[in-house]
């Protein structure tokens, strides 16, 4: 019998995608989670940490492809490392990361950028541990997921008077699109760090905001906040963004509709 496909995260929004397109594909899926979620049907699921390790070498036992999604706001590069270094051991021959576009382009140099922005430190320090590891690998580096934006701003829209980052903008994708994308890269060749995958427009948070205000017929006065710093001066000048790898389809406003219910398009006024 081939072997499974490890899926790290495969209990997360991206991974949970990502597995039933696996299958699909005929593969046998094995999923790494520290047991806090639930795992899709069919899945076999090995109880693991990759922040401590433990759980880590029977995960991967087996399994020629990995496919890395697990994550979380910080402590990418440590997961990494736990896993390069059980991957190695088992003799892995292929580990496939979801990286995120702007991790070499988002300074980490004072206490400020790494409290707000550390994020895009720790997913360059997993990078590194990845294409330094000597296993074959693949690298996708996606923007901000649509699921990801939606948490955000309705978590935002909870607030009678809305402060919100003034000149970052956000260039959301579809994350079955990206799950779509990961999947094809799994199932290929190692390819090293590959071209990203950015969503179809770019737009400031207080956009996407508006849209989503729209769409849940609500309306907020929105404050743009100066965020001080060398991170988010880099964001503003666009270091999370990928003009040129404007691939994905499925726009915000799309994603808004489906998801609550609104038409299509209904959301760039001012709210
Ligand atoms: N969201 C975005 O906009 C975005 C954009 C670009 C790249 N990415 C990257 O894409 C990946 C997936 O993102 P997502 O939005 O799907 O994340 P998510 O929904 O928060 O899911 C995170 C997953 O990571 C697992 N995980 C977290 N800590 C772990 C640990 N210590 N040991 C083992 N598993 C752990 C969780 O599994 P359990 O809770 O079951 O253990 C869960 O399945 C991440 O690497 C993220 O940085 C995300």
């Amino acid at each position: 019998m081939a072997a499974p496909i490890l899926v790290t995260g495969g209990t997360g929004t991206l991974g949970r995608l990502v597995v039933p397109r696996l299958q699909a594909a005929g593969h046998e899926v094995r999923v790494l989670s520290r047991g806090h979620r639930q795992a899709g049907e069919g899945v076999e699921v090995a109880t693991g940490d990759l922040d401590t390790g433990e759980g880590v070498d029977a995960a991967v036992a087996g399994a020629g492809t990995i496919v890395h999604c697990a994550g979380a706001s910080k402590g990418d590069e440590g997961k990494a490392a736990n896993l390069v270094r059980a991957a190695t051991r088992a003799g892995a021959r292929h580990l496939v990361y979801i990286s995120v576009v702007g991790a070499d382009r988002v300074p980490q140099t004072g206490r400020l950028d790494r409290t707000m922005f550390g994020y895009f430190g720790s997913k360059l320090g997993a990078e590194r541990a990845i294409a330094g590891s000597g296993l074959p690998w693949t690298t996708l580096r996606a923007t901000q997921f649509h699921d990801l934006i939606l948490l955000v701003v309705s978590q935002l829209a909870r607030l009678p008077v809305v402060p919100v980052p003034a000149g970052i903008r956000f260039q959301p994708v579809d994350t079955g699109e990206v799950a779509d994308r990961l999947v094809e890269l799994a199932l290929g060749p190692p390819s090293g760090l590959v071209p990203d995958l950015a969503g179809p427009r770019a737009d400031e948070l207080a956009g996407l905001l508006r849209s989503y205000l729209r769409a849940t017929n609500r309306r907020r006065p929105i404050i743009r906040v100066h965020v001080p710093g060398r991170a988010a001066r880099a964001l503003r000048a666009g270091a999370n963004l990928a003009p040129d790898r404007a691939v994905g389809r499925r726009t915000w406003e799309e994603f808004l509709a489906e998801r609550l219910g609104s038409p299509a398009g209904d959301g760039a006024g001012p709210a």
